[in-house]
């Protein structure tokens, strides 16, 4: 009998059920009213009472052991595939994300270099008035950019209202609520009557910036834009200030830096020069901080602006702005992941 049980032991554990019923009937052969252990245990009742200890022991193993199995048995039945509806077991099917449109990445991009360097974000509306985008930025009355070529005007005449040409209308609010030290970066969307190309938009985004403190002097504001260049082009970045006029800051220069794509030995993207444009900066006149009531003896300033397209054009090499615009997902869908 004892080589009997131990040979039933290994038996028990190949048994295999391929559902919860078939588990059940195995457990009626083994443990049932005629099952297999329960024969044994029938057997039992007969032996010898010497060999009974031993023997006792074995049996009430064996019947342990084919519960377990039998039970191991239904549990995994019912969860396989075949007892549940849906296969489990097929490949899911990923839910497409989206991504960030690339303006966005770049805009967020351009935001987090100054935030880190100590700038805070103000934005303003895109409906202004005279005041806010020209008067208040020294433009004289005659001056071109006022003209119906470049701004959108929602009313012409003494209380104009228009749409914004830049984002210096929100360092204009600024001024108007906050005395210096400031120090704001305005992200936003700006619009001019152009005509539509593959480098210029009538609508299209713009970060500016402005501080104003005591003793800001143009070394600082070189800085910031060096420090600014090589954080978002690369840390061999340079940078060159070429003379240039705006009504609200004087001093004033564009901006390049060497052309990231060909290190600046001369391509296509830089034309053959080596350098890329990037924005327009300057001291603020004093007559601009004098306009906005802040003393220009105690206090000086710079500014700075630059196109968001502009920059994602270099940044990814796109060679017309009009792209950004289409929303032609597979234009977008090559930005995905490029996040920030
Ligand atoms: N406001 C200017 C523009 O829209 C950019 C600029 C800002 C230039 C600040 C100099 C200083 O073109």
């Amino acid at each position: 009998m004892q080589n009997k049980i131990q040979r039933l032991l290994k038996e028990v554990e190949t048994l295999a059920a391929k559902s919860a019923q078939e588990a059940e009937e195995i457990r009626v052969q083994w443990l049932g009213k005629k099952g297999i252990v329960t024969v044994l245990f029938d057997e039992f009742k007969n032996i010898a009472a010497e060999e009974k200890r031993v023997l006792g022991q074995q049996l009430n193993a064996l019947k342990t052991a084919v519960q377990e199995k039998t039970a191991a048995l239904r549990g995994a039945a019912e969860q396989s595939p075949d007892n549940v509806s849906g296969d489990y077991t097929l490949p899911g099917f990923p839910h497409p994300s989206g991504a960030r449109h690339p303006i966005t990445i770049v805009r967020n991009e351009i935001i987090d270099i100054f935030k880190r360097s100590g700038y805070t974000l103000a934005e303003g509306p895109e409906i202004e008035d005279d005041w806010h985008v020209f008067s208040a930025l020294n433009f004289p009355p005659e001056h071109p950019a006022r003209d119906m070529q470049d701004t959108f005007f929602i009313r012409q005449g003494d209380n104009a209202v228009l749409l914004r040409t830049h984002t210096s209308s929100v360092q204009v609010r600024k001024m108007d609520t906050q005395q210096p030290p400031i120090r704001v970066i305005c992200p936003g969307r700006v619009f001019r009557n152009e005509a539509i190309s593959a480098r210029a938009h009538c609508i299209f985004h713009q970060v500016e910036g402005l501080y104003i403190d005591e003793k800001v002097s143009f070394a600082d504001l070189k800085q910031a834009i060096v420090y600014f260049a090589q954080e978002l082009f690369g840390a061999g970045t340079k940078i060159r200030l070429r003379p240039s006029y705006f009504p609200f800051t004087e001093p004033s220069a564009e901006v390049d830096v060497s052309c990231n794509i060909c290190g600046g030995r001369g391509c296509n993207i830089c034309k053959g020069t080596g350098w890329l444009e990037i924005m327009g900066c300057g001291m603020v006149d004093p007559n601009v901080l004098e306009a906005n009531h802040i003393d220009p003896i105690k206090y000086t300033g710079f500014a700075f602006g630059m196109g968001v397209e502009r920059i994602a054009m270099l940044k990814w090499q796109v060679r017309d702005l009009r792209l950004y615009f289409e929303n032609d997902v597979r234009f977008l869908k090559q930005f995905a992941g490029a996040n920030s």
